[in-house]
């Protein structure tokens, strides 16, 4: 299964740290966000991958590309640690690139994949979300892909506060944690109710393009993913056994770098740092 990273969006909610970098290469912890869900896909078995940029997005190719020079000084100056992972990055998966040239929606940023995913199914990782778990979270999808072979997505129960910032759906359960999926909604702005809400995670059947194609602006005027597939005939849905973070929002940012700093030699510092604000 090949996957699709989509990354152009302009990253509006987190300016002004975004005016001249991609939302997708701010780090969390000591790793650009993007890095993230493409050694998901990697540890997924997924080695062919497909980027959708845009303009002002170019230091994401540099960043899976190799680094002469860098390489060398690391080389010389016998830093063979920091070395090894910087060589690792490179080799993670043979990485394609198009660029989407308007943005004018995520359902259009995935239609630009069409010719190089063609009529097989492909997984979607939003460039801007991390997904932390054992099983990484497109695994999960992929397996109950395998038994359906329909699309499947992964889920998170969200409080009615929240529902604004996701699409969400309604579903019924079919199977233990698969539920069949029979209505979503792109960001709704009145649900009162306790929501399950899209993650970014995708196993998609490549009709979708075809549903793209046939989908009118939405939200925001622009070509809404979840429009499309709310439009095939028979999607799944399982929640997500992790956590996820939207770094979009700069809360999510902050709570991922906290949680990431934590897995890190830094831990006990870091813990001691916040206690000095507690009480
Ligand atoms: C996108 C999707 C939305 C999904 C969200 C998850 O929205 O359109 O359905 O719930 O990602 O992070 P965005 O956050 O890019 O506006």
């Amino acid at each position: 299964m090949k996957a699709v990273i989509p990354a152009a969006g302009f990253g509006t909610r987190f300016l002004p740290a975004t005016k001249s970098q991609p939302k997708e290469m701010l780090p969390v912890y000591d790793k650009p966000i993007i890095q993230y869900a493409m050694e998901e896909a990697v540890a997924s078995g997924i080695d062919d991958i497909l980027i959708i940029t845009g303009r002002n997005k170019r230091s994401i190719e540099d960043h899976f590309d190799k680094s002469y020079e860098l390489e060398q000084t690391l080389q010389k100056a016998g830093k063979d640690r920091i070395l090894k992972q910087v060589r690792k990055i490179t080799d993670l998966a043979d990485v394609c690139y198009v660029r989407q040239k308007e943005q004018v929606g995520l359902g259009d940023a995935i239609l630009r994949a069409e010719r190089h995913i063609g009529d097989e199914p492909f997984a979607v990782l939003l460039g801007d979300t991390i997904a932390k778990s054992k099983t990484p979270c497109t695994r999960q999808l992929m397996e109950i892909f395998n038994k359906y072979q329909k699309s499947v997505i992964s889920l998170k129960t969200i409080p009615n506060t929240r529902q604004n910032k996701y699409g969400v759906v309604k579903a019924s359960p079919v199977e233990d944690n698969i539920y069949k999926i029979t209505q979503l909604v792109e960001k709704p702005q009145n649900e009162n109710r306790k929501c399950l809400a899209i993650v970014g995670r995708y196993v998609l059947t490549s009709d979708i393009f075809d549903k793209i194609r046939e989908t009118e602006p939405g939200l925001n005027n622009e070509i809404q993913l979840t429009d499309a597939i709310s439009k095939l005939d028979e999607v799944y849905g399982t929640v997500f056994d992790g956590k996820t973070f939207n770094i979009a929002n700069r809360f999510d940012w902050l709570k991922a770098s906290i949680e990431f700093g934590l897995e890190t030699d830094e831990r006990d510092e870091l813990i001691q740092y916040m206690k000095t604000f507690i009480g």
